[in-house]
């Protein structure tokens, strides 16, 4: 099976169930829209399948979009500057890793932000109320060597270079610039029954309105998959996405889960996915 490249370990990512998701959409199409693309995943997945020739990308994190635009756009700065920010740690580590996140917090330098996801606890980050990266270092870590990371930036960029456009926008402006050809790839932070907003992400989306923006889509003829788990923490809630007609709910064999592995279960996980109905019955 073809390798698929990606940038860092970046916990949410559908890395591993990219090529499976993909089986849903057709062998060729116009442009696959992420609106919600932490570290475009799917995108990367498409590109390497050669099933689309364009992409945009959005999130509402900026420095994470900038970040993906440096790295699809600039290889070789990127990788430089990975380079130059990674060496500086040799002297004191993790006082290195706190003195890059308050330049990130201050500055929102997306360099700094690849540091810091490359280096910080599984690779998850975390934001406080006031929307301040505040995840520790992995001390058993450096974080991804430069030549590894070098490689991770160039597998990507060659894939991606001078084919996708880039926002940051909240998901419902990305909505209105699709177009029938088009098709989206959700995978929205769940906010749900939480009532308080995921600390993963600094935002979250409200499911009702969610909901209301996907009536639209489909009323409009645009195709979709979204990966909709209903999870709140690691609390299963089962909210679904209620709408009958014009969409369709799957439960896709995800694999075993690495944490019932880890328990010596052997626990099945299962991705829930809607689909438009237009790519289930071509
Ligand atoms: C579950 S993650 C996506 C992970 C991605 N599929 C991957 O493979 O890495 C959800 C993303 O949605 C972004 N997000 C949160 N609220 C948003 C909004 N209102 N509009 C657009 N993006 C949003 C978050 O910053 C986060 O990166």
């Amino acid at each position: 099976m073809k390798k698929i490249p990606h940038l860092v370990q970046y916990q949410g990512s559908k890395r591993n169930l990219a090529t499976q998701i993909l089986r849903f959409f057709p062998n060729k199409f116009g442009r696959l829209i992420e609106p919600f693309a932490g570290s475009a995943a799917m995108t990367i997945a498409c590109a390497s399948e050669r099933k689309a020739e364009r992409f945009l990308l959005n999130d509402l994190n900026k420095p994470l979009v900038d970040l993906l635009k440096l790295v699809i756009e600039e290889p070789e700065y990127t990788a430089k500057k990975y380079k130059e920010i990674w060496t500086e740690q040799h002297v004191d580590s993790i006082e290195h890793y706190y003195e890059i996140r308050n330049k990130f917090n201050l500055t929102q330098d997306p360099m700094c932000f690849l540091y810091l996801l490359a280096r910080c606890v599984k690779g998850s980050v975390r934001y406080n109320s006031e929307g301040l990266f505040n995840q520790s270092p992995d001390k058993r870590r450096k974080g991804t060597n430069p030549s590894q990371m070098e490689k991770n930036i160039y597998d990507i960029s060659s894939l991606l270079k001078g084919k996708v456009d880039f926002h940051s926008l909240d998901y419902k402006n990305i909505f209105n610039m699709a177009l029938p050809g088009d098709i989206i790839y959700m995978d929205p932070p769940y906010q749900g029954v939480c009532g308080e907003k995921d600390s993963r992400y600094f935002s979250g989306i409200a499911h009702a309105e969610f909901v209301e923006e996907l009536k639209q889509l489909i009323k409009k003829k645009i195709s979709f998959v979204i990966s909709y788990d209903g999870q709140c923490g690691n609390k299963i809630y089962g909210n679904e996405i209620s709408i009958k007609a014009g969409i369709k709910h799957i439960e896709l064999k995800a694999g075993r889960s690495s944490q019932a592995t880890l328990l010596g279960k052997n626990e099945i996980t299962y991705e829930s996915l809607y689909i438009s109905h237009d790519l289930i019955n071509p």
